[in-house]
């Protein structure tokens, strides 16, 4: 008789959460994934020469875009072996700026934040467009105290010298 009952009881629960889960689309989650890298060039982007890096700490914050105040704040996050992390947000932030940040490198020899690799915009709204609820941040580097002697050649493959001096010619009066 119990029995019986727990199993009305069980089966009502059911219904109840199946019929809400119906008429009430649940809240808004998204995955903010991304990778933190060891800029071994100190060029501030991704090369071959990039080392991820495991046991990096991030964290997510949204900010109102009007007056700026905090609306999200992730717990801190470690990156894994690979270098890559997952962030769980609950929420749509449509009027919000969200950004990955660089909290902190397990690295001594790469511990550095950059200044343009330290941080990443995401856009967690599902109201512009993107399908899916896994959102890739673009990948955040720290960077090596010094350079690897193997930068001068790959820098050199990607063109990078001859870039800084369009750009030296460009900034010259
Ligand atoms: C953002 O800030 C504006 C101005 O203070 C406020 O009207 C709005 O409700 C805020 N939005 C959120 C999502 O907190």
């Amino acid at each position: 008789m119990a029995k019986t009952s727990l199993i009305a009881l069980v089966s009502l629960a059911v219904c109840i959460s199946s019929a809400h889960a119906a008429v009430a689309p649940g809240p808004t989650k998204f995955k903010v994934e991304g990778r933190v890298y060891c800029d071994t060039c100190r060029v501030e982007f991704e090369t071959k020469l990039s080392q991820p890096i495991s046991g990096a700490v991030v964290n997510l914050e949204c900010r109102n875009r009007t007056d700026g105040a905090v609306t999200y704040k992730s717990p801190e996050v470690t990156t894994s072996k690979e270098g890559g992390y997952s962030i769980d947000v609950e929420g749509d932030y449509e009027d919000s700026d969200c950004d990955v940040t660089l909290v902190k490198s397990p690295r001594a020899d790469c511990s550095d934040p950059t200044e343009d690799w330290r941080k990443a915009r995401v856009v967690l709204t599902a109201l512009d467009g993107i399908s899916g609820n896994v959102r890739y941040a673009n990948n955040l580097g720290f960077k090596k105290k010094e350079a690897l002697p193997e930068c001068k050649k790959v820098l050199t493959e990607m063109g990078y010298y001859e870039l800084k001096e369009e750009l030296g010619h460009e900034a010259a009066p």
